[in-house]
């Protein structure tokens, strides 16, 4: 009887011990958030890339490691080794929110980790964890889920998203999801995800808590202080289950490169390629003596613009012309292509001391290598281009013919009452004024209205090719339109730092000394009326319904429902933190068969 109890009593005590063990180790794998120090992972896995039995895993550490694989399966039974590669142009300086003081510009060393998850039944979800070893430690995430690209008519969420740039309420707006609808199946974000592409601590670890990742992970630790009612939101757990398919906005474009300037500078110093192409045939014998077309293409780059962190950081669906920049994929009964519409922003002063998208700044004149040369686009998608040319291949193949949903995405408003709409979408035509002694006394930039490549080129082909809907952004507010042929047009980017919504007494800041220009002040330059909310529009101060929301205090995201057919829009008043969610616009799209 004794030694039974003694068995009783040795068998409790070793379950205990190993429960406290377990324990032990669980906590001391687990990592927090924000936390970048040698014993956590810098992001949780997110996924990319799905094909009809594979998905890739991604995601990053701020250190080499030894070994890093994801482990997979109902039991986590299967694992797979992942590929890393460093990330070649993060970097941080003196203006980033980093509890390190980077008193200089200085390369941050991030490592990406890859691993491709294959044969994946149809539609069927399974858990997944990854796991990163260092100096001999164990590093695991949480267990997340995965799955396939969807087969055709597998009912689906998507989550319609943009411009999150850290802005205050992006982390709200992101919790708000998952409290609404729960679990998405992909999320569309068209562009601006961050402020400075190059800046690692935007994506990963910005010390207010609302980095890009952090808030579509769940992992947020951001407080909004509205009139003195404080709340910490932790964004939403999205990306570890949904696949992320990203549109380049103009925060995704890095300017010229330098070991020294603020990357903020870097920034918005991007000029066009034909500026640096110029000045690399002046001196092309100092610049590349041995004529390498490898030298010539990174000159070129470092001297006007790239998206490298955005390409280095997203596997997405790649084609010979537009490379990952722009792309098409089907995902269940959706075709959605992703285009690479987005020019450099320069403001809409009209001060002689700016250097805006409609002048240079007087004082920079005479000395070309300071020009901003006006809100240049980056990727031409002008009739004849590569891109337009795929575009048109693309909207010609039995993919995007057979989806029932024919989505498009890009970052510049074709239809909004947001500001960034005007001038046109068209390259600046340079108007450079001389006195008698060849000085230049002006340089300002027209942006002729019939030249306008997305309303004269792009969407007559979308509307040929039986579109539903244009998804857009870079406006920072929601208002939707509708064209006669039936095209929906929506931008759905406000999560903060709103530009505001131009109507009535709310003018553009326009340049008037040419009417044959005539830009728009306000409403929709390219003819459409905004749609009034279909549930519940909000009122302006007489109490009149609003065909927009252009918010600090209110902030949407939008839902596409596959089973449905409907696009709805929920907004949530960060104002009143205890308030619910609230659907205020929902229309459907027709489906194509
Ligand atoms: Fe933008």
């Amino acid at each position: 009887m004794k030694s039974k109890h003694w068995k009783f009593l040795r068998i409790t005590l070793l379950s205990l011990l190993i429960v406290i063990l377990l324990t032990m180790g669980f906590w001391s794998k687990r990592y927090t958030s924000q936390s970048n120090t040698y014993s956590s992972l810098l992001s949780d896995p997110f996924l990319q890339l799905p094909t009809s039995n594979s998905v890739r895993v991604v995601w990053f550490t701020s250190w080499e490691g030894d070994f890093h694989n994801v482990i997979y399966g109902q039991r986590l039974n299967n694992s797979v080794k992942a590929t890393t590669t460093k990330l070649s142009l993060v970097r941080e300086d003196s203006d980033s929110r980093l509890d390190i003081d980077y008193q200089k510009v200085t390369s941050r060393d991030i490592w990406r980790h890859e691993a491709t998850i294959s044969e994946l039944k149809p539609n069927k979800r399974i858990p997944y964890q990854v796991v990163s070893i260092h100096d001999g430690e164990e590093i695991l995430s949480r267990v997340f889920t995965l799955a396939a690209a969807p087969q055709p008519n597998t009912p689906l969420k998507i989550l319609l998203t943009s411009d999150h740039q850290l802005m205050p309420m992006a982390a709200a707006n992101m919790q708000k999801v998952v409290e609404t609808v729960g679990k998405v199946d992909a999320v569309f974000i068209a562009g601006d995800l961050v402020n400075i592409p190059d800046r690692a601590s935007e994506w990963f670890d910005d010390n207010r808590g609302g980095a890009f990742f952090p808030v579509l992970q769940g992992r947020a630790k951001y407080k909004l202080d509205k009139s003195g009612i404080e709340r910490i939101y932790h964004g939403g757990e999205i990306i570890q289950h949904a696949v992320i398919f990203p549109a380049i906005g103009n925060h995704e474009v890095m300017g010229r490169f330098s070991d020294t300037s603020p990357l903020k500078r870097q920034f918005t110093d991007a000029v066009p390629r034909a500026q640096a192409e110029k000045l690399y045939w002046q001196d092309r014998g100092n610049i590349n003596e041995t004529g390498d077309p490898k030298i010539q293409k990174a000159w070129l780059k470092a001297n006007s613009f790239n998206t490298d962190t955005y390409e280095e950081i997203f596997t997405l669906p790649e084609n010979s012309s537009g490379g990952k920049k722009y792309y098409a994929v089907t995902f269940g009964n959706i075709r959605l292509v992703v285009l690479y519409v987005t020019n450099i922003w320069r403001s809409p002063s009209l001060e002689s001391n700016v250097k805006g998208r409609y002048q240079e700044k007087t004082e920079d004149l005479n000395q070309p290598e300071k020009w901003g040369y006006g809100q240049h686009i980056f990727e031409p998608i002008v009739k004849g281009s590569s891109q337009y040319h795929w575009l048109e291949q693309e909207l010609q193949s039995e993919a995007f013919k057979q989806a029932k949903y024919k989505i498009v995405m890009f970052h510049h408003p074709p239809h909004t009452l947001g500001g960034n709409i005007v001038p046109p979408y068209t390259d600046p035509l340079p108007q450079i004024e001389y006195d008698e002694n060849e000085q230049i006394t002006s340089v300002r930039y027209e942006y002729p209205q019939e030249n306008d490549y997305i309303i004269r080129d792009v969407l007559p082909l979308l509307e040929s090719a039986e579109v539903q809907l244009v998804y857009y952004g870079h406006s920072h507010l929601w208002n939707r339109f509708v064209n006669p042929q039936g095209v929906h047009f929506l931008e759905s980017s406000n999560v903060g730092n709103t530009y505001g919504a131009h109507i009535e007494e709310n003018k553009r800041p326009v340049p008037k000394d040419n009417p044959q220009l005539n830009y728009v002040e306000t409403g929709d330059p390219n003819g459409l009326t905004p749609i009034i909310p279909t549930i519940r529009p909000l009122k302006d101060n007489s109490g009149k319904f609003l065909p927009y929301i252009a918010s600090n205090d209110i902030t949407v995201f939008s839902i596409f429902d596959t089973a449905m057919g409907t696009v709805s829009s929920y907004f949530y008043d960060t104002r009143k933190p205890e308030s619910p969610v609230v659907k205020f616009d929902e229309f459907m799209l027709i489906p194509n068969n």
